[in-house]
């Protein structure tokens, strides 16, 4: 487990809160970190762990640029404290993917030219990992609906869809 001490900077009009310790498990490590109990786990991610994956778009709930899974279901992070995430289990897009070989939503955002800026695509992957987890991701209109959270301002969405129906439906083809 690594032991990392660090302080968010909390500005000069803005009174300090106590420090917190907590255990990170992210991606399979665990990382023990001390940090202002304000410091959401999106920042955690990025700026403590150097886990970039996970983007700043919006930063109040609304874009799901900064989608990751905590115990399996995704999350959006810049709402999340990390405090509140001690020993449980977080992926984030980094975390995808076994022996340098990408999952297979990754691969098909790719062979379906998904993204544009790519700025909401690990966003969007991990939010898709997560629907096709839940068996929800029967048709093009349930795909839209569950992915509503996700905005890509690219527009690139048929793409999205299309990445998304192709794995659900090799998965359907390879449990029959
Ligand atoms: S950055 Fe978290 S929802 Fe937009
Ligand atoms: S690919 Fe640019 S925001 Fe989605």
């Amino acid at each position: 487990m690594k032991h990392v001490e660090t302080t968010t900077r909390p500005s000069e009009a803005t009174p300090e809160l106590p420090s917190v310790d907590v255990t990170l498990k992210v991606n399979g490590d665990s990382c023990r970190l001390r940090f202002d109990s304000r410091v959401t786990l999106l920042d955690a991610l990025r700026d403590h762990l150097g886990l970039t994956g996970a983007k700043k778009g919006c930063d109040q709930g609304a874009c799901g640029a900064c989608t990751v899974l905590v115990d399996g279901k995704r999350i959006v992070s810049c709402l999340a404290l990390a405090a509140q995430y001690d020993g449980r289990e977080i992926t984030t897009v980094e975390g995808l993917g076994d022996d340098g070989e990408p999952h297979p939503m990754q691969a098909a955002f790719a062979r379906h030219d998904a993204f544009q800026c790519g700025y909401c695509t690990p966003g969007q992957i991990m939010s898709a990992v997560c629907l096709q987890a839940e068996g929800r991701a029967g048709t093009e209109e349930d795909i839209r609906e569950y992915m509503s959270g996700n905005i890509c301002r690219c527009g690139a969405y048929p793409n999205i869809c299309a990445a998304i129906r192709e794995v659900v439906a090799e998965d359907n083809d390879a449990s029959l």
